[in-house]
């Protein structure tokens, strides 16, 4: 038996091609080649109708315009129905003020959740994990974030996340801690002793030969 198809975590790998999937959602059938050509955001959290998921719900609806903004569209997963899902954004459209507006998979069998290795048996043998993957237009898996079931994520994170992944792509170059758009980028470590010392050569925002800056032009 693979780690796939038992319960325990086997999180997919970066940069290699994301699991692909095809489910139910709140929205109807979605597969992940329906995502082709744009970046998308695909998170699980542990239970509908719980208060820290209800949360970050709320959050990525209400920041969804801004990751649409960048190419980048949202969907969520959890083990619950989809008639659990559907009960659970309407009450947060009433409670909250807020439409969820992209789809939420149900995944009852699990099948999506061991693909993606949500499944983490220490925590629950019955509910994902807070696991967050960012996969790009090529459907290649980029980032992979995982939290406990008792911490809520960082919506604002997980868009500067995308950003931070896109201009890497963009200008093959690097982020720095807690890098903003707009911000100053970081070139990719040199690979030679001629490159370092071509580094060196170029003054400007090279502190050393291994930190040199890049200021990334917007026009
Ligand atoms: C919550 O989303 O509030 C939650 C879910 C499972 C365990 C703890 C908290």
């Amino acid at each position: 038996m693979t780690d796939h198809e038992t319960n325990a975590a086997a999180l997919p790998r970066l940069n290699e091609p994301a699991p692909d999937f095809t489910a139910e959602t709140t929205v109807g059938r979605r597969s992940l080649e329906d995502f082709a050509g744009r970046w998308l955001v695909l998170f699980s959290h542990p239970a509908d109708f719980t208060p820290v998921c209800t949360s970050e719900l709320v959050s990525f609806a209400r920041m969804h315009s801004r990751f649409q903004d960048i190419g980048c569209d949202l969907v969520g997963l959890s083990v619950d129905s989809r008639f659990a899902h559907i009960a659970w954004i309407r009450n947060i459209e009433e409670k909250f003020s807020v439409t969820v507006p992209f789809p939420i998979i149900e995944d009852v069998s699990m099948r999506v959740a061991r693909a993606y290795g949500m499944v983490h048996s220490e925590a629950s043998d019955t509910a994902t994990v807070r696991a967050t993957f960012v996969i790009d237009p090529e459907g290649i898996l980029r980032a992979m974030l995982v939290y406990p079931m008792t911490t809520g994520r960082n919506v604002d994170e997980v868009l500067r996340l995308v950003q931070a992944l896109q201009v890497s792509v963009s200008y093959r170059a690097a982020t720095p801690e807690g890098w903003r758009p707009g911000r100053n980028v970081v070139a990719t470590p040199p690979e030679t002793v001629l490159e370092a010392a071509e580094r060196v050569a170029e003054g400007g925002e090279c502190r050393d030969w291994y930190y040199s800056e890049r200021h990334l032009s917007t026009d």
